[in-house]
Parts: C-alpha cells; structure tokens; sequence
C-alpha cells in the first residue's frame, strides 16, 4: 500500500491551557479530497497549522508527504498548495503582481496555467488587491493555493465568500486536478459541497476526531427517517419493541419513526399488514453532522 500523504500521532496542540486538538490519530490517503468538518472552534485550522509547521505541536507529530512537519517543514511547503482561513496578502500589490511575486518564490510557475485559472475564477488580476471584494480575494487566494501545481492542496474554508457559479467552477477544478492524482485537505462548514467533492470525511469536535468514514457508509449508518403507510390500522407498540426504532408514531394508519441501523425488522413486521406505501427520505450529509456535532452519536 502506498504511503499516507498526511498522518498525524497523537497530535496534540494546548494554546497555553486552552486546548487546540486532542491526540488526533488522522491518515489521508493519496489521491483523496479529504473533507474535514467540525463546529466553530473545533481545532480545524489548529490542525491545518500542525500540519504546515506554522505552530508546533505540544506533543504528537504529523508527517505530511512522508516527511516529518516539523523537522522538515521548508521541503514540505514546496511541494503543498495552502489556502489560509484568515487570508491576508499583500494590498498595494495588483492580483497579477502578486502571483508574480510568489511564482518567482516557487519558481517555474507556468504563467500560462495561471492566467487560465484566473479565467476561471474569473478573477480581475489587474485591480489592486486592497480594492477587491471578499470573493475576489478568495479566488486570488485559491489560485495561489494551486499555481506550482502541488501534489498536496490543503485548503481552509476556501469557498466562503464565493458565489455559487464560481464554488461550481471551483469544484470542477478539484476534480480536474484529483484526475491527475492531486490529494485534496479542505476544511469546510459547506455540508452540500463536502458531499458533492470529498471522498472520505473527518468530523473534529472539541479537538478530537470523532467520526472518520467515507461519505456513504457514514449515510448508510445514520439515523434514517421511515414513515409506512398502512391500508388499515396496526398496532404500534409492535414497532415502538423493534431493534434500533425511535420515535414512533401512528397518525391516520401512518407509521413515522427513525431508524438506526438496519430496517430489516420494521420492513418484515410491516409486511405483515398491507403496506400502501413506504417514503424514506435520503438523509443528507447535514443532518448527519447535527446528530455529531451534539454528541447524539457514539460511534
Ligand atoms: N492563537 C490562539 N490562541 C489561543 N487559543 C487559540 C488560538 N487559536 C485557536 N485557539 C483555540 O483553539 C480552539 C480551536 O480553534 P480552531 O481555530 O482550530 O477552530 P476551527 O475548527 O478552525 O474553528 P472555525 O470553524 O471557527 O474556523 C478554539 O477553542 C480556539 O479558541
Ligand atoms: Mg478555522
């Protein structure tokens, strides 16, 4: 098998005694896009910083594209692409100015591959950074992120600010760059987006990781709303006894509950009566995360 692209050891980072992140053991492979979620003040940018040497761990390592973050932080930053969540460039530079600048730091930057990402994005490389909106910002700040063409992009909450046309644009850009076996670390608060472009998803809460699946068996194990319509009334403490069903209810011959897990018995009692209909609405990546981000589950 080949090597993680990023692998953490019980990082731990306290910010005097407040605490960062919690002995997080992570691993992304290569050629993911990685979706890290989490609350305010969950320890996603902590992580992100961990991983870049921008801070040092207060005990723990990471290795980021086999090298160790810390020890070997300068050969590591060339070869990843990094969006910040706090963005701050250089305001009295130009857009064009700018990439210029940090092209030369990198070196052999094809200009040609820059300029079609600002077309892209469609981001004005010629107005001075201090006079852009907050989403053209963001763009020059995605671009940044990908001008050396980088084996590893890590991005935080990069399409904040950015209006729906340009995130559809930008996911595309993602998946044109995963075809070519560029690793993906985003974190987001964007549930829809992180379901439409991640593989896999970590979920962090209160600096620890509490959930880390790939985005369908993460579905598949959720809690799944169920609701049975029936031909003629059927005794509801039969369902409310079942394995893994919550919340049930009868109204006008309607069964409603939650699931947990299978379905396999409430399908089989139901099928005992004569079944109308059966309406089970997909749960989507959001209520996944309201059920984590409460503690609801204990996986
Ligand atoms: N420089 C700092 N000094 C002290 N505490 C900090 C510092 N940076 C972060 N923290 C604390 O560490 C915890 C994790 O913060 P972090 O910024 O990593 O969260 P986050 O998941 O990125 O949140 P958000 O979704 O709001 O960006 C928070 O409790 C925060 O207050
Ligand atoms: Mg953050």
């Amino acid at each position: 098998m080949q090597e993680p692209v990023i692998r953490t050891e019980a990082l731990t980072k306290y910010y005097g005694r407040q605490r960062g992140v919690e002995d997080l053991d992570l691993e992304v492979k290569r050629g993911e896009v990685f979706g890290y979620l989490g609350p305010n003040g969950a320890g996603k940018t902590t992580t992100i910083r961990l991983l870049l040497d921008l801070i040092r761990p207060t005990r723990g390592r990471a290795e980021v594209l086999g090298m160790d973050a810390h020890a070997q932080g300068v050969a590591i930053r060339e070869r990843v692409g990094y969006l910040p969540g706090e963005l701050s460039l250089y305001d009295k530079m130009t857009g064009s100015e700018l990439l210029q600048y940090l092209g030369n730091l990198r070196g052999g930057v094809d200009r040609g591959y820059v300029a079609s990402l600002a077309e892209r994005l469609e981001c004005d490389l010629r107005q001075r950074i201090k006079t852009l909106s907050r989403g053209n910002k963001q763009k020059l700040g995605i671009i940044q992120a990908f001008i050396h063409r980088p084996e590893l992009v890590v991005l935080d909450e990069p399409t904040g600010g950015l209006d729906p046309l340009m995130q559809h644009e930008f996911h595309r850009m993602v998946r044109e760059l995963v075809a070519e076996g560029t690793t993906f670390f985003i974190s987001s608060h964007n549930l829809p987006e992180v379901e439409r472009i991640c593989d896999r998803v970590g979920i962090v809460r209160e600096g620890s990781l509490v959930a880390v699946d790939e985005i369908e068996s993460l579905k598949a194990k959720a809690l799944r709303k169920l609701e049975i319509h029936f031909a003629s009334p059927v005794p509801l403490t039969l369902f409310q006894e079942l394995p893994g069903v919550r919340d049930a209810r009868l109204e006008n011959n309607t069964l409603s509950c939650s699931v947990v897990g299978s379905m396999d018995a409430v399908i089989k009692t139901a099928a005992r009566f004569e079944v109308l209909n059966v309406v089970s609405p997909e749960v989507s990546l959001e209520e996944i995360f309201i059920e984590y981000y409460q503690g609801g589950s204990d996986a």
